[in-house]
């Protein structure tokens, strides 16, 4: 009766439908296949890891009782400092006094790259190495690590309610109870914000008038930043901050930016993805909660290579310290960047006699 061609071109009528409903799904499946590659997956694990615990912790920190925080009735909140790092931490004996006596008050955290050699430094930075991947200039890989930081941060200790990323280049400019008291402000408000950090902002800078955003954010190829990221929006910023724990799962949770922001850098002289991800992030998502600019002191006087002034030990004095902290905001910066391995041993000469002495420094 029929003739033969009609029976696949009905059977193609038929099955176009179903086609319609089943094609979206293969596509999605195979488009979460290709862009998520094993290192994202792990990522992708832990910060739904973190952002699950996160809110568990929040429910019961916001009840009535909060002693089985810990074996304090009186739990107070921590700074949890992640470095971020590719070399020894040469100022490992530095930061061991700055920390030295605050046990209850802070948590470390080391993201050290995988393909180098790095001795393990003891005391307080003894076993406090997170999972880490290998990290490169011009490549988002500084954006994975930084994040990968906070939510192992988070998920640690609820407890971490600011998180301050340095690197190994950076150091002190003051005592712990000083960087302590900038952060939460009294330790009354600082038990009265607690959870919430409602009242309390992210230092982190974010800039929209750097003569470098054009090509910066055409690095990775004309308009693929769009739509997330018009150009309008587009900030950048020290790759250094202090974030509050709000921003930081914000930074965690983000799915939307990162899908642009980890794109392959076409013209890696101009990319540098860290330096644009956080500020643009959060400039858009709640720029009143920030600071706009950075605690971290850093010198961009004749900057070779987009790397800055590295001071050598000869230049370390107290005059230096307290040059470095000067700022323009109504906060002393509270570190600075970049030093040479060399400047340890002056920088230890000058701990307790300037770097954390601040008794006669009332911020500025
Ligand atoms: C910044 O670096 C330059 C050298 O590039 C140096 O001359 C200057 O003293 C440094 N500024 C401060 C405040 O240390
Ligand atoms: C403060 O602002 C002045 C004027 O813009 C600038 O020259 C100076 O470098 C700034 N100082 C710091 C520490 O950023």
């Amino acid at each position: 009766m029929f003739s033969s061609p009609l029976i696949p071109a009905l059977s193609i009528l038929i099955f176009l439908p179903f086609l319609f409903l089943i094609a979206p799904r293969i596509l999605l499946l195979t488009d979460l296949q290709i862009s998520l590659s094993p290192d994202e997956l792990d990522d992708v694990a832990l910060f739904h890891k973190a952002i699950l615990a996160s809110s568990s912790h929040h429910h019961r920190t916001s009840s009535s009782s909060i002693s089985h925080l810990g074996t304090t009735t009186n739990p107070k909140p921590k700074i949890a400092f992640l470095f971020l790092t590719n070399s020894d931490l040469a100022f490992a004996p530095l930061w061991e006094k700055f920390f030295h006596g605050h046990q209850h008050l802070f948590n470390i955290y080391i993201h050290a790259d995988p393909t180098v050699q790095i001795t393990p430094p003891g005391g307080v930075f003894e076993g406090r190495f997170v999972p880490a991947k290998k990290t490169e200039r011009a490549s988002p890989t500084l954006i994975s690590a930084a994040r990968r930081l906070l939510a192992n941060a988070i998920l640690d200790d609820p407890l971490n309610l600011y998180f301050a990323l340095v690197s190994q280049h950076c150091i002190p400019l003051h005592s712990f109870p000083f960087v302590y008291k900038t952060l939460f402000g009294s330790e009354l408000a600082a038990l009265r914000d607690f959870g919430t950090q409602s009242n309390h902002q992210s230092f982190i800078e974010i800039l929209s008038d750097d003569p470098n955003l054009p090509e910066r954010y055409v690095s990775r190829g004309d308009n693929v930043m769009l739509p997330e990221v018009p150009f309008e929006q587009f900030r950048v910023g020290s790759q250094f901050y202090i974030l509050t724990k709000r921003h930081s799962l914000l930074v965690i949770q983000d799915k939307r930016l990162w899908r642009k922001f980890k794109l392959p850098c076409l013209n890696v002289y101009s990319c540098y993805p860290e330096e644009h991800y956080f500020p643009t992030l959060l400039s858009m998502e709640d720029p009143k909660g920030c600071s706009h600019y950075t605690l971290t002191r850093v010198n961009w006087t004749d900057s070779t290579d987009g790397h800055p002034y590295t001071y050598e030990a000869p230049e370390i004095s107290a005059q230096l310290v307290h040059t470095l902290r000067k700022s323009n905001s109504s906060y002393s910066y509270l570190f600075a960047r970049k030093f040479s391995p060399d400047c340890l041993r002056p920088l230890m000469k000058l701990a307790s006699r300037v770097i954390f002495r601040d008794s006669n420094c009332v911020y500025n």
